[in-house]
């Protein structure tokens, strides 16, 4: 299907590119199979993606290192199963792009095996041709900035990245320089509002926060923390919309509505 005016048509990057210029919020969570991906997808969710969260909501492990690639395979084509209108983003595991060589055939087997219509890494300067890489072959990357849950181990804990002027600065020339490498689309987890609101600003391609902020141009949570369901304690960004809701399917409604009208996420769940 092509892009046209009715709501069910395939959300594309066009897309996304379309509602960043209009100022439309993109709405996006994690998805790990069909069913869940099915009641996403009714919600009119803009993006899901199949993260390597799934190693801890799914499989109840501390990070998300050990999770494989036929892993990722496997639960980015149930989800591809379940839904139709939105753009489907696979997540790149530890180590699955540690050459240019392996990061192309593996964002091939998401593609082609999967389902996926593009994949995501967790980008520093590193990254940077093997996503020129990926995207000279059509395949479109969404680049992961700040906090980078696969570098826990370097980056001493979970902590909010780009606080200081040196790091906000390099963050935002990081971002600048994935955009021009072809990244379609950026990710920016746990960095303080401002400094998301002027990467949002300085780039052309849509900016996703979670942890980072109202202004960027799109949200995402973890499913499980949306529906409260995750098993440790729910991080200072994410909120649980079941609680005021009677269903899964009316929870995910509610927080499409909330980043749509840009009530979610609040100062509360911002970082400074
Ligand atoms: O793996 C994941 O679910 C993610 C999101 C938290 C952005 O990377």
């Amino acid at each position: 299907m092509t892009e046209t005016n009715t709501k069910r048509v395939q959300v594309t990057v066009r897309t996304l590119q379309r509602m960043k210029r209009q100022g439309d919020k993109i709405a996006m969570l994690t998805a790990y199979d069909a069913s869940f991906a099915a009641i996403l997808d009714k919600a009119n969710l803009d993006v899901i993606l199949v993260g390597d969260s799934l190693g801890n909501v799914i499989q109840g492990r501390s990070s998300t290192l050990p999770v494989t690639m036929d892993e990722m395979i496997y639960h980015t084509a149930a989800v591809a199963r379940g839904c139709h209108r939105p753009l489907l983003i696979a997540d790149m595991p530890f180590m699955s792009y540690r050459s240019t060589d392996l990061a192309l055939s593996n964002a091939a087997r998401f593609m082609q095996e999967a389902g996926a219509h593009m994949v995501k890494l967790e980008c520093t300067d590193a990254q940077r041709d093997i996503v020129s890489a990926l995207v000279n072959e059509g395949i479109p990357v969404c680049a992961h900035l700040g906090l980078r849950p696969q570098s826990v181990h370097k980056l001493g804990g979970f902590w909010v990245q780009g606080r200081d002027e040196s790091a906000a600065a390099a963050m935002l020339q990081q971002a600048r320089q994935l955009e021009a490498a072809g990244a379609d689309l950026l990710l920016l987890e746990a960095v303080p509002a401002s400094l998301a609101a002027e990467i949002s600003r300085e780039v052309q391609v849509p900016v996703i926060g979670i942890g980072a902020g109202v202004e960027c141009d799109g949200q995402v949570l973890v499913l499980y923390d949306v529906l409260g369901i995750s098993q440790t304690r729910i991080p200072k960004f994410a909120q649980n919309f079941l609680t005021e809701n009677i269903s899964v399917q009316a929870a995910v409604e509610a927080y499409v509505a909330a980043v749509k009208s840009s009530a979610f996420p609040t100062e509360a769940h911002s970082f400074n």
